[in-house]
């Protein structure tokens, strides 16, 4: 027999429509979110209508390094390198340097490439495009419609860390797994287009704030849980020395643990598994290339 319908798994999982928001929880929503934002918003030197150009240049440090560590280094490089341009033609031994304490340098090189190809083709300015801006190394689907809201004011939709927080502790108590596709959802409902660039500022703060209070509502997102598997791996740290190995020729393991957030413990397991691999060669806490 023919069903009408998805079986009931499926609807499950394409969307929670009884689970929809109402406009009163929408605005309840709001009210709390841009509350916290007026009394306690972070004024973070990237918020300062600093130019798209910076903009990507703070969200690609933000991607993977906390608002404190890249907050000094991220004002000491728009000094160092100032714009595109500034960037595209520095050498890779500078732009490491200006990088340290950032962790994941493989970063730092796609942006300089990423600014090659801006001071190229657009004059310096990121494109206000998410094709064209998807087109630039080391730019995912968030950090291009996050460019696009915090220096265009464009009311895009996108996910992080903290807006999956605020998110699931308002609109999903309770439940585990909460998928992106959902909390996109909730996240395009909540959207205020009237100042898209502002609410994300708040939504974030609000976040943030949430995670020092509650047991951590992210660690029920669908994405946590894939992420953090692979975040907890030695296998991440295994690819994160060879990567470095790769751009240094060498590695301090206590140095990489610093930089990058990696305990020590799992780098140093990593490499006990390359030196029994034959691929590297150890020597106290300083790794090379095996011949
Ligand atoms: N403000 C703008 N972008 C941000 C981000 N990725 N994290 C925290 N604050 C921000």
């Amino acid at each position: 027999m023919r069903r009408a319908g998805p079986r009931p798994e499926e609807r499950r999982r394409e969307g929670p429509s009884l689970e929809e928001p109402t406009v009163d929880d929408i605005e309840a929503f709001r009210r709390a979110v841009l509350g916290l934002y007026e009394r306690e918003g972070r004024d973070l030197p990237w918020r300062r209508r600093v130019g798209p150009w910076a903009v990507l240049v703070s969200e690609i440090m933000l991607q993977q390094t906390q608002v404190s560590r890249v907050e000094p280094r991220y004002a000491a490089w728009m000094e160092r390198f100032p714009d595109a341009a500034s960037l595209a033609g520095a050498e890779l031994a500078e732009v490491y340097e200006a990088w340290r304490g950032l962790g994941y340098n493989s970063r730092a090189l796609r942006l300089r490439e990423a600014a090659r190809i801006c001071a190229e083709r657009y004059g310096g300015v990121p494109p206000a495009d998410e094709r064209l801006l998807l087109e630039l190394p080391g730019v995912g689907r968030y950090t291009a419609r996050a460019v696009l809201a915090f220096a265009y004011d464009q009311p895009t939709v996108f996910l992080e860390t903290n807006i999956r927080a605020a998110l699931i502790f308002h609109f999903r108590p309770g439940r585990d797994r909460v998928g992106d596709r959902e909390l996109e959802a909730l996240a395009l409902a909540a959207l205020d287009r009237g100042d898209p660039r502002t609410w994300y500022y708040a939504l974030m703060d609000y976040g943030s704030w949430l995670k020092k209070r509650e047991p951590n509502p992210t660690r029920r997102a669908a994405a946590y849980s894939t992420q953090s598997r692979f975040q907890g791996s030695v296998r991440q740290a295994r690819g994160a020395i060879l990567r470095s190995l790769g751009d240094h020729g060498a590695v301090a393991l206590a140095e990489m643990a610093a930089e990058s957030g990696i305990e020590y413990g799992r780098l140093d397991a990593a490499a006990a598994g390359l030196e029994r691999d034959g691929l590297v060669v150890r020597d106290g806490d300083a790794l090379r290339f095996a011949d």
